[in-house]
Parts: structure tokens; sequence; C-alpha cells
């Protein structure tokens, strides 16, 4: 592996680096820098998490490959944007308007935003809406008015027609919260991207830590008839194949019941999959190895027999007569709502303007 020495000026400091040019990605080197506001969701330009501004130009780092990028290029990434104790119009408005909820996608819409309104300082909400689409972000949280919102109340400030007070929130004199639009507790760390998700929680754990990759059998629907990890504890780094015999106690998540009309027990859930896979995602073993590329070669190798079982993608399929139970000795169904109906609507269809026929 060749190593070469990078410049790059971030957030208006120059930082040298060490990378391989041919695998580093340029949100590989902001987040080794610690810069982790910058996510990485899809790794593959699909979602804008990795937004940052290259030479003035919005990109996804995640598919810039380091090489492609000259020395002294400068790059903002959300850190440079503003602080916790210096907001940016921008990260005030995402806070009081409601653009946070999870905030895994928010350090990459703020960055956007930001790009959009270098350009643009009084777009229509068309056009932000259309700025977000065009550029991949995608939240999969709070819908889209939030955000629109928030980048249109963030440009007024921007353009002097607003202050940062007349866009931060304020309390009712009575210090009720229930029906006000109160900030989200973390709110402030998520759209400074101090917020650390799992694998910013990784960069920052102490040498030596292990590194955990899944082995997950792809199949909706199965019955687990082995697991064969003897090619896969014997490959470099490999510390341990973890199946649900290592897991102490019981081997079940319980999940809520309180539900009068619920039918299950909530005890069908493993936290690993040990008779039988249930879904698309479900987990079957996990392989603790030194690196993270040495756990994730050796989770290709772990061997599943499984038979493969009849996969319900619908609830009518899954309740069809002859179905099979997904959960053994409980129905395919999760509970059942009753619909309580209101007056005759066909009146009040008759006079509406517009009417939308459908089955949702
Ligand atoms: S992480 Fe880069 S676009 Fe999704
Ligand atoms: S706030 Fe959760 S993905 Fe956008």
């Amino acid at each position: 592996m060749e190593l070469k020495k990078i410049w790059l000026n971030i957030n208006g400091v120059d930082r040298v680096m060490v990378c391989n040019p041919e695998k580093d990605t340029l949100a590989d080197v902001i987040r080794r820098l610690g810069l982790t506001g910058t996510k990485v969701g899809c790794g593959t330009g699909q979602c804008g998490c990795c937004n940052v501004i290259l030479d003035g130009k919005l990109v996804r780092s995640c598919v810039v490959k380091i090489k492609s990028i000259p020395d002294f290029s400068k790059i903002i990434t959300i850190e440079g944007i503003g602080t916790p104790t210096n907001l940016h119009p921008l990260q005030q408005a995402f806070i009081t308007y409601g653009g946070v909820q999870c905030g895994f996608c928010t350090p990459g819409f703020i960055v956007s935003a930001y790009a959009l309104l270098q350009g643009n300082p009084n777009p229509t909400r068309e056009e932000v809406r259309n700025w977000f689409t065009v550029n991949r972000n995608a939240c999969r949280c709070t819908g889209w008015k939030p955000l629109v919102d928030s980048v249109m109340e963030a440009a007024k400030v921007m353009r002097g027609e607003a202050a940062m007070a007349d866009i931060t929130y304020k309390a009712p004199p009575d210090g009720r919260i229930y029906g006000t639009n109160v900030p989200r507790p973390a709110a402030l760390s998520k759209v400074t991207g101090t917020c650390d998700y799992g694998d910013d929680i990784a960069l920052k754990m102490p040498p030596g830590t292990l590194h955990l990759a899944v082995v997950m059998p792809g199949l909706n629907h199965a019955r687990i008839k082995g697991i064969d990890f003897s090619e896969a504890e014997n490959m470099p780094g490999v510390v341990k194949v973890i199946t649900a015999k290592d897991i102490k106690g019981t081997n079940r998540i319980f999940q809520l019941a309180g539900h009068p009309r619920f039918k299950g027990d909530a005890w069908d859930r493993p936290i690993l999959c040990d008779e039988k896979v249930f879904r698309y995602g479900d987990v079957v073993a996990m392989v603790a190895a030194t690196t993270r590329e040495q756990a994730r070669e050796a989770a290709k190798k772990v061997k599943l027999d499984l038979e493969e079982l009849p996969a319900y993608m619908t609830y009518l399929d899954a309740v069809a007569p002859g179905a099979v139970e997904i959960h053994e000795g409980k129905p395919n169904e999760y509970l059942r709502c009753p619909l309580f109906k209101g007056e005759d609507t066909r009146k009040t269809l008759a006079d509406a303007e517009h009417v939308v026929e459908g089955s949702f």
C-alpha cells in the first residue's frame, strides 16, 4: 500500500495528513481528523449525509476519492459553519423549526443549505425543495416541511431581514412545554455535528478495541439447521465468532405487549437468531476481530445451513388460509384495531372541491 502526504485547508486551517490515495475518500480523511460531523450513511453518494463544500462546490464526500483533490483545496465541513457557542442562522433555525429529529442527516442538510444560500440568498420554497432533491439530501424522519421552513427562516437572518433572536425559541411565560415547539434536547449537538452515532463512537474508542461484523442470511424466513464457523474463526485477526449460544440469560428481546389486543407473548424476538430467521435483516452471528476489514472478511466465511420457508411480504399473504405460522404457536397477526367511523361522509365528499380515491 503506497501512502501519500496531502495538505488540505479544512475550515480555514491548513492540515497535513497521510492517506492511501487509492482507497481513501474525502469523508474517510475528514472523519479520521476527528471531524465526525460529516456522517457516512450510504457510502454510495445517495443520501447527502456526508456533504461538504469543496472549493466552493457542494460535494458528497463519500464518493470523492482523495487522489482526485489537489493539495490545498479548501473544504468547509459542518464544524466550520458554526459551533455550539456561535451558531450559524441555519443551525439555529433547524433547532427552532423542527428540522432535527434523529439528526443523522442534519449536518448534511445544513451544509447543503449553506451552499444553496451562498449562491441564492433569497430562494423560494420550491427552490429549496428542488435543491435538496437534486443534491440527494435524504431525511427519513422530519418530512420536508420543517426542513424548508428552517432554510426560509435562516435565509431571512442572512439577508438582514430578521435577527437571530427572531428565530430562537422562546419558552412561554408559564413554562409550559406541551403544545409548544420546544426544541429537542439534543438538537444543539445534532446541528453542530457534535452528536456521536455508532461509527463516530467507534473512531473514538481506545486502541485495541475489537470490531464486530454481523452475519446476515439475507432471507426473509428460514429455519436454521446449522452454523459452521470453523473457517471463519481461523481467519486472520479473528478473536471470536459469537452465536446465540453465547448469549447469557434469555436470548429474547422483550417487546411492548401492553396493548390489550396484542396477540403474541412479546418474547418472540431473538437477540441473535437461534432457531429461525424471521425477516431479511436478522442476524445469526457476529465476528469479533482486530480490524473492521478482518471482521467483515471472516463474516463472509460463516456457513449457514438454512431451510428456506415461505416469505409473506403483505399482511394478506400472512393471514391467508394455509399460511405457516412465522412465530410458531402464535397467529401471523400482531394486533387488530377496530375502526370507528363517524358520520356518513358521502354528502361532504359530494360537496368537496377535489376528491381523491385510492387504497391506502
Ligand atoms: S454517505 Fe455520502 S451520500 Fe450517503
Ligand atoms: S432527522 Fe433523522 S434522518 Fe433526518
